[in-house]
């Protein structure tokens, strides 16, 4: 346990889900606070779905700086919010939201950070033609954000919910006026669309811990040249990424999301360039120590 001194002075942040007792955020931001040597504390506060009002006149009252919201609350503490960054609106989610004077904004760094881990690593969605599997919330925030850049996209979700990818395809569409495709997530149209896809992202849960024999994609559709992004980072090696890099494509890795995600929302509440670098060291460091 570090020795750290908590004064008058010292500005809270947070992270509110259910539950929340496995999340990486306050090692993560924890780290951050320290190494940039600033005043800044970051706590879990677990956060049942009929307590979210509370919560939200808890963090004005106690004049929390920010916090992070998870599972299940980014769209339900929308209407708690006294503003909303415009793609916030757009994507119907926040993950973020910055407390300033008693003012709180929502922002949805769950998009911007999946923009950001793609631009890292030397990728440009403009004018890309990009897979997304699922139609779920980070689905949604990809989604919008690739939209917003230019990519052409396609949306793959299982038969169950395919309504799902169709509303969510049919509101880019309008928003974007362009065409956006949604298919059943099966082996066909996985071959056809990924015949011509330069990026794939994996938006589903699929090959998450505990079911890391799980794979969206069958291996023999992988190929060199293809982008393949799983936003699972538990494991931070999913048997896609294995199956992607064996079959000489390129990877990009969920911990690069969750750390970006992070990052950005540092930034919005210390004024401060967050420490990329570490957080993501810390991460890794942490989903080790889960994985083991
Ligand atoms: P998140 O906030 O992480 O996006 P979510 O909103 O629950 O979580 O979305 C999870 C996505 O993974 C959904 O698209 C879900 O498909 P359904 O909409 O049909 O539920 C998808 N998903 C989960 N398990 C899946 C599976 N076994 N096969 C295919 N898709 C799956």
């Amino acid at each position: 346990m570090r020795n750290r001194v908590i004064s008058g002075k010292t500005r809270v942040c947070g992270i509110i889900g259910d539950p929340i007792e496995h999340s990486m955020s306050p090692a993560i931001h924890n780290a951050a606070f320290e190494k940039m040597e600033i005043d800044y504390l970051y706590v879990p506060f677990r956060v049942k779905k009929e307590a979210l009002g509370k919560a939200i006149a808890g963090m004005r009252a106690l004049n929390i700086r920010g916090l992070s919201i998870t599972i299940p609350h980014k769209v339900a503490v929308i209407p708690f919010l006294d503003e909303l960054d415009p793609l916030a609106e757009r994507i119907g989610a926040v993950n973020t939201i910055v407390n300033d004077d008693g003012v709180l904004r929502g922002y949805n760094t769950d998009a911007t950070g999946f923009l950001q881990a793609l631009l890292e690593r030397g990728v440009k969605p403009e004018g890309k033609n990009m897979v997304i599997l699922g139609a779920g919330g980070a689905s949604r925030a990809i989604s919008f954000i690739l939209a917003e850049r230019g990519a052409h996209l396609v949306i793959l979700n299982r038969l169950l919910e395919l309504d799902w990818a169709e509303e969510l395809a049919s509101r880019i569409s309008q928003i974007f006026t362009k065409e956006v495709e949604a298919l059943e997530l099966n082996e066909e149209n996985l071959a056809k669309v990924l015949e011509k896809a330069d990026i794939v992202v994996n938006a589903t849960s699929v090959g998450m811990s505990p079911n890391i024999d799980e794979t969206p994609i069958p291996a023999k559709l992988l190929k060199p040249g293809l982008i393949v992004f799983d936003i699972v980072y538990n494991p931070i090696k999913t048997r896609l990424l294995r199956e992607a890099e064996a079959a000489g494509a390129k990877t990009i890795s969920g911990v690069d999301m969750l750390v970006w995600q992070g990052a950005l929302a540092f930034e919005k509440w210390t004024g401060l360039k967050a420490p990329v670098k570490l957080m993501r060291e810390e991460a890794i460091k942490g989903l080790q120590e889960h994985e083991n």
